[in-house]
């Protein structure tokens, strides 16, 4: 049992079972099959994503990481003082907490997130390191419409929305554009959103971050079945099916998909569904965009680029964007 009583609030609106099976089966009945990647992230799934953001062919996360540390200070002028930073995905909370050390006297931290349990773990966290700190947690599925509460005290202070990870290249380039309008919206008048995108790059680099040595990624993706099967009495044999992710230079994509090995019939709760042998099912496509390519979709979002950081190697870079007037 997590404690939550540090936090100044617990909001759930995560997505039930229903939404769950009903996206399952109409992305299993579809040609060809699909799952959204966004069911990835039960318990087991946020573990095995945490294990991944540590291999060493997973560059993404130590980079953006070490980007964080070295532009904290000029992150934090841009933002000034008493902000509320929002989090969308907020993980484990190490990113947020680089970011809210470095500015100056943060008023709020609101973290939203799909996955509840780790969520109120990380915020609970940050509220007991953090005392001064407003922390609010959201369970929600931010790829759909979602509110984010209220918070007291910060009126002089701008909205930031911290979106960090390169969560955003699972989105379609049309969608991600929509998707950078609503935070333009969350993040209101004299807002800000900081961002992270991966960068564009030989595709041996990229093959090799979504084809680790040790597996994991093969176990994150296979854990999509393992998670039908616990939660929707689906019969998926876990050994019928294999990882396999590829970068499209021509779609600037990451692909995943789960090979089937065989013919074979699934059943998730009453629905049967066939598989041919070396038929897939894809679970997640991962973007990957130019800084220019990024800058042209935010500015048609609604934002204005003020900053961009990348690192020595040129793989991963974070972004500044100003929402509306001011920066
Ligand atoms: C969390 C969506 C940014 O696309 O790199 C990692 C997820 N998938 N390895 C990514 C992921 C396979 C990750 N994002």
């Amino acid at each position: 049992m997590t404690d939550r009583t540090a936090l100044a609030s617990f909001e759930d609106l995560a997505p039930d079972d229903d939404d769950f099976l009903a996206e399952v089966l109409e992305g299993l009945a579809d040609e060809p099959k699909h799952l959204p990647c966004k069911f990835f992230y039960d318990e087991q799934g946020s573990k095995l994503f945490e294990r991944i953001c540590g291999l060493p062919e997973y560059y993404l996360t130590r980079t953006e990481t070490g980007l964080l540390r070295a532009s904290a200070p000029e992150i934090a002028a841009l933002v000034g003082p008493d902000c509320q930073l929002v989090e969308l995905g907020a993980g484990s909370g190490e990113k947020a907490r680089i970011v809210l050390d470095a500015l100056e006297r943060p008023a709020a931290f609101v973290g939203v997130d799909i996955s509840r349990d780790f969520l109120v773990e990380a915020t609970a966290a940050l509220a007991a390191d953090l005392p001064h700190l407003a922390v609010h947690a959201v369970c929600a599925d931010f790829t759909k419409p979602f509110r984010v509460p209220a918070v007291e005290g910060t009126s002089d202070g701008k909205r930031v929305v911290f979106f960090p990870g390169s969560t955003l290249g699972n989105f379609t380039p049309d969608r991600a554009v929509r998707f950078l309008a609503t935070a333009a919206e969350v993040a209101g008048p004299g807002g800000a959103m900081l961002i992270g995108i991966d960068l564009k790059k030989d595709a041996r680099i990229l093959d090799a971050a979504y084809n680790d040595a040790q597996g994991v990624t093969a176990a994150f993706n296979i854990n999509l079945l393992a998670r039908v099967n616990r939660e929707l009495g689906g019969t998926f044999a876990l050994d019928g099916f294999r990882h396999h992710a590829f970068y499209d230079a021509a779609e600037g994509r990451i692909e995943m998909h789960l090979v089937s090995l065989k013919d074979q019939v699934v059943r998730v709760v009453g629905t049967e569904f066939r598989f041919r042998e070396g038929e897939t099912i894809h679970t997640e496509n991962s973007y990957k965009y130019s800084v220019p390519e990024f800058q042209d979709m935010a500015r048609a979002a609604g934002f204005v680029p003020v900053q961009v950081w990348t690192d020595e190697n040129d793989l991963f870079s974070i972004h500044y964007l100003a929402s509306g007037a001011g920066t």
